[in-house]
């Protein structure tokens, strides 16, 4: 089966990985994207976030995190006390998934398989291991999934502190610290009463993540 490990090249720096992915036919998702979204930040960053995939606005502006889901993340961030500009931000899939809408003009953002996700993984790795993040904050199923493995329960395992499971990540990424907490979307999708109590859970959470850093 294809995955990204055939495009990955075998460096530790971001830059040359960010242009390699742009060449990735991993899995069949970059036939209908318009560009492999990569992740962004320094490559020294001490803390990184892990969305799920990039969404319309991302795929068309080439960088995550850009769109309503990043404005809320923003708006979150701020209010934990977490600056975005050091920190390293990027997907665990790396190119956008979507259905077109019924009349065909919009693009609906569609959860990528466990497959994808899968063949998409040696791209975070790598990325683990060119910036050795001290914290790694998951945010939603499918980052937690795509780290934790496919068992995993969001739900279960909030406000705690994480580890990566030692037999699969890179052996140099085995220290860092992860914090798991809802996507952004979420917030954004879910019924409007319930918006205010789950935003706040979410700067909460990375209130937490902050705390972790910090020690
Ligand atoms: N949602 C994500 O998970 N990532 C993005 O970059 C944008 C929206
Ligand atoms: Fe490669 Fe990931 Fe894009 Fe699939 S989604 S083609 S594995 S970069």
């Amino acid at each position: 089966m294809a995955t990204a490990a055939d495009f990955v090249p075998p460096v530790h720096d971001v830059e040359t990985l960010a242009a390699a992915a742009q060449a990735c036919r991993g899995c069949g998702l970059y036939e209908k994207a318009t560009q492999t979204v990569f992740g962004s930040g320094p490559e020294r960053a001490r803390m990184m976030l892990v969305g799920e995939q990039p969404g319309d606005r991302e795929d068309l502006a080439g960088e995550p995190f850009v769109g309503p889901a990043g404005r809320l993340l923003d708006k979150a961030l701020g209010e934990a006390g977490v600056e975005r500009t050091p920190v390293y931000v990027t997907n665990a899939v790396k190119h956008f998934k979507f259905v077109p809408s019924e009349r065909g003009k919009r693009r609906i953002h569609k959860t990528p398989s466990r497959t994808e996700v899968v063949a998409c993984r040696p791209w975070l790795f790598a990325e683990l291991e060119a910036v050795e993040p001290e914290v790694v904050v998951l945010l939603g199923a499918t980052a937690a999934k795509a780290l934790l493995g496919n068992a995993f329960r969001l739900t279960e395992h909030r406000g705690e502190v994480l580890s990566l499971p030692a037999d699969e990540v890179p052996a140099t990424v085995r220290e860092s610290r992860v914090v798991a907490t809802i996507h952004p979307s979420s917030v954004l999708r879910g019924p409007p009463e319930a918006r205010d109590e789950s935003f706040r859970s979410l700067v909460a959470d990375l209130r937490f993540a902050r705390e972790v850093l910090d020690g």
